[in-house]
């Protein structure tokens, strides 16, 4: 920015948002991730080279909560209440004296924004401000023009193409209606001007508010250099009022984040289903299918792939690693080259070591898998540490609750825990044991020992035939015949093609 202006950014975040049919503060409701209010905090640090005001109102105790938050993103700032919501001419009213009042420098320009205009780029912004430089003006509004420009401020010029004034859709006559030209609600303005018309407002309108729009024509109206900076982009300029606009700026943010991550070398094979929040990192040469969804704080490192339906929120995911399909991975980290899924849910607290798999309909809660361990089929383990080259049978469980309190598990290095196992937490099996399949394992089990707990099995000649006789007579008894070896099915079922239809 030049520095020649001392600029200050006045962001408007005080309205209810009434259309959004909400209990959350419309600058709260988020946008691939991050709250509406956050993209205008993001971009008012770009342009301000003084202090920056948030007019907080409705909600401004979770308003400011947020602010506080992400703090460090968007500091320096100050937060202005503006207890009623009188309109955006009395917002402005009230963020004015207090930015004199709170900054070392007073600012020579201003720039006033919404919280509610989420798409608005840097780029757009910087050449509306170069733009108001350049015809050394007074105001400068955005403005762009929309098919439908029903519910925002009409832009009315002169016969002659100058700005008059901003006449809002509910005060607008029918002709006025017809404009296309739309005020997006980003001005730039001269200080000594802005405080001068703020002290004139009057709230004589539709509403009763007092309008900031209204200083446009006072502008004009002064004789002032009134300006308005036409941009192309009338997506970037929507505001959201109603939740259909929400989701038409999720769907282009989600669009603008896609596209980054692929211009940075990330494979993604179907874009409109791929939902990345904006504060996820992917590495070059990951793939990910469609479907994907990468939440909150997620990484994802290099030469990864994350096959359809997977979900990762706040997963940190080192390079290598396979996720196969339809995976739920929360607050839990994945090192190299290890394979999750298809169909496995790592709950918070996980850790997967280089190497391991965690297989199908396997369920991790606070649970560490060492190196090249594996747990494949039809497990749940919480709250298990497992040390390295292990293998966890299928349809092994710990019992780590006892309705009270939860419970340890610890698996040493080494381990062969058989099929339907269960263990029964607090316990420990040493290193190298092994535990025979079926086992439920009640105390710890020495260093390669082997672990079995099952009652011998017995079989009683005919008895399953003279059961069948008895319940069903229509079933004849098997004479004790018993099925030959070649009815028996082939060891490798065979898979061919169906033949070819003539
Ligand atoms: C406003 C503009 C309209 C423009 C549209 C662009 C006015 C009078 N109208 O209308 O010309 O086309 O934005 O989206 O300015 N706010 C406050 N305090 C208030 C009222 C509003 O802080 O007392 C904040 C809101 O939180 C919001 C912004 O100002 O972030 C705009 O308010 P909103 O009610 O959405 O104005 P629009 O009717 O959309
Ligand atoms: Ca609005």
């Amino acid at each position: 920015m030049s520095s020649q202006f001392n600029t200050s950014v006045i962001i408007l975040a005080a309205g209810q948002g009434t259309r959004m049919k909400s209990t959350l503060p419309k600058v709260l409701h988020a946008v691939a991730g991050r709250p509406m209010l956050g993209y205008a905090m993001l971009l008012a640090r770009q342009v301000a080279s003084n202090n920056v005001a948030v007019v907080v109102g409705h909600g401004a105790d979770s308003v400011r909560t947020y602010l506080t938050q992400d703090k460090a993103q968007f500091e320096p700032f100050l937060v202005v209440e503006q207890s009623q919501q009188l309109g955006t001419g009395h917002a402005v009213q009230q963020a004015y004296p207090a930015l004199i009042r709170h900054s070392s420098e007073s600012a020579s320009q201003y720039v006033i924004m919404c919280g509610d205009t989420p798409l608005l780029t840097a780029a757009t912004l910087m050449a509306l401000v170069s733009y108001h430089q350049s015809q050394g003006a007074t105001l400068t509004l955005l403005t762009t023009v929309l098919p439908d420009p029903s519910g925002y401020g009409r832009v009315i010029r002169s016969a002659g193409g100058t700005v008059c004034r901003v006449v809002e859709d509910r005060d607008a006559s029918a002709e006025e209606k017809q404009v296309s030209e739309i005020n997006v609600g980003t001005y730039i303005v001269e200080a000594t001007f802005l405080e001068k018309a703020l002290g004139q407002l009057k709230p004589q309108n539709a509403q009763g508010e007092y309008y900031l729009t209204d200083i446009i024509e006072m502008g004009v109206q002064e004789g002032k250099t009134v300006m308005a900076w036409v941009t192309d982009d009338c997506l970037e300029t929507t505001g959201v009022n109603t939740r259909v606009h929400l989701a038409v700026a999720e769907k282009e943010m989600r669009r603008r984040i896609c596209e980054r991550l692929m211009l940075d070398g990330v494979t993604i094979l179907d874009p409109d289903r791929v939902v990345v929040d904006h504060s996820v990192t992917v590495g070059r040469d990951t793939v990910l299918h469609p479907g994907v969804i990468l939440e909150g704080e997620t990484h994802v490192g290099e030469d990864c792939t994350i096959q359809a339906n997977s979900r990762l929120t706040n997963a940190i995911v080192h390079r290598g690693v396979k996720i196969l399909d339809a995976c739920i991975l929360q607050e839990s980290m994945v090192e190299e080259d290890a394979v999750i899924g298809p169909m496995a849910h790592v709950r918070p607290g996980s850790v997967i070591h280089k190497k391991a798999k965690v297989g199908n309909f396997v369920e991790l809660k606070k649970t560490e898998v060492g190196e090249g361990s594996k747990v494949n089929h039809l497990s749940y383990l919480g709250d298990t540490w497992i040390g390295r080259n292990v293998n966890v049978g299928a349809g092994t469980i710990t019992c780590n609750y006892d309705g009270y309190r939860k419970e340890q598990t610890v698996i040493e290095d080494d381990v062969f825990i058989g099929s339907d196992v269960q263990l029964i937490a607090p316990v420990t099996i040493g290193a190298g044991a092994l535990i025979a399949a079926g086992t439920t394992v009640t105390e710890n089990v020495p260093a390669n020992a082997l672990g079995i707990s099952r009652t011998p099995q017995t079989n009683k000649e005919g008895t399953a035939a003279r059961r069948r006789a008895l319940l069903d007579p229509s079933v004849l008894p098997a004479n004790g015949k018993t099925c030959q070896a070649e009815d028996r099915p082939v060891s490798t079922p065979v898979v061919q093609k169906p033949p070819e239809s003539s």
